[in-house]
């Protein structure tokens, strides 16, 4: 267990913010596999204060997933802080500062990632912020812009000093994008620089890696991104493994059901179309995790409304196991 500020996170395994991702349903279901935290996607501060409607619902949740960490993105410090008390009136747990996106849509406006080049920005952001909010503070980062410019310690110990509670670091330069390595070695580092916990993010791609990140880097949380999408069960087998020794593996009914759930829940939150929409792209993740990969990927195009799914989920899993599903 470790605290961010005041918040309890009961063990170290956290999903990652990931834009068109982590929505609500998502983040229900990556709770009920055990995560400690979850984090919404990305939400711009502009769009929050100007009252969007769409940009609004990113902030809806649900006690069962808490506690919840908003991420916020933006360049201005005053609108950053006008967000950040938005997301403490909605009473979420904590208020994630994006400071490590390289899409350059983003980076074009001075946010995400860009504003790794700007540290005096980053200290008028974080203490407005720090000032506007009693909400627990955490920030995401990058290494840097490139190797050129690595100044995640300089930054790290910036965001310490204006008063943030947590650091998330995703160790790749902004000029990376997702390519190359994490460089677990930088978690390392800011964990030795700073006294708040840190959080390490990437290329966690199994069981084993997670516990391996904590025990080489010393990070207090360790976060599961891109594997999440297509295992979320990774945070169940970690626990698991930790808890009795022994490797946990979902069983086909098991994933059955987790699918109905997923789509139920997508269902009751956003409507069957967008639903049906939604629900193609989680299939692609979890045909990764599944047998008969060519096949659930062929069944998927046909997706389109409660029936085609479940209909869809009936023939793929007659395939692989000779089972049929029912329609209730
Ligand atoms: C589809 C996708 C969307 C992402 N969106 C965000 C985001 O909104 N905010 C953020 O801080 N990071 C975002 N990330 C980065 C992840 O949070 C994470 O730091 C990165 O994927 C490395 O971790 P992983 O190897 O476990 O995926 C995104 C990553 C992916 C793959």
């Amino acid at each position: 267990m470790f605290k961010i500020g005041l918040v309890k996170i009961a063990n170290p395994f956290i999903l990652a913010p990931m834009s068109g991702k982590t929505n609500l349903p998502f983040r229900l279901i990556i709770k009920k596999m055990g995560a400690a935290l979850v984090h919404t996607e990305m939400i711009s501060s502009e769009g929050l204060i100007r009252g969007q409607k769409k940009t609004a619902g990113y902030l809806e949740t649900n006690l069962t997933e808490r506690p919840l960490a908003a991420q916020l993105f933006g360049a201005n410090p005053q609108s950053m802080a006008k967000a950040a008390q938005i997301v403490e009136q909605a009473g979420i747990d904590i208020v994630d500062l994006n400071m490590g996106c390289p899409a350059k849509k983003i980076l074009k406006n001075g946010a995400g990632a860009a504003l790794m080049r700007s540290p005096q920005r980053i200290a008028q952001i974080v203490s407005l912020v720090r000032k506007s909010t009693d909400t627990p503070l955490t920030v995401k980062i990058r290494s840097g812009w490139s190797p050129a410019e690595a100044n995640y310690l300089q930054i790290s110990r910036i965001i310490e000093d204006c008063g943030a509670e947590a650091i998330t670091i995703h160790p790749r330069y902004t000029k990376q994008g997702f390519s190359g390595m994490a460089d677990w070695h930088v978690i390392h580092e800011i964990k030795d620089a700073v006294h708040i916990p840190v959080i390490g993010s990437g290329d966690v791609t199994d069981v084993h890696h997670a516990i391996e990140m904590k025990e080489r880097t010393g990070c207090d949380g360790v976060m599961i991104g891109r594997e999440a999408l297509k295992n979320p069960w990774i945070f169940k087998q970690i626990l698991h493994l930790q808890q009795t020794g022994e490797a946990f593996h979902p069983t086909l009914e098991a994933w059955r059901t987790l699918i109905i759930e997923h789509f139920s829940l997508l269902e009751h939150y956003f409507g069957e179309k967008r639903a049906s929409n939604h629900m193609r792209g989680v299939l692609l993740h979890y045909s990764r995790s599944l047998p008969k990969t060519k096949e659930l990927r062929s069944l998927i195009s046909g997706l389109d409304g409660k029936p085609s799914f479940l209909s869809l989920i009936n023939s793929y899993f007659e395939q692989v196991s000779g089972g049929t599903l029912h329609e209730d």
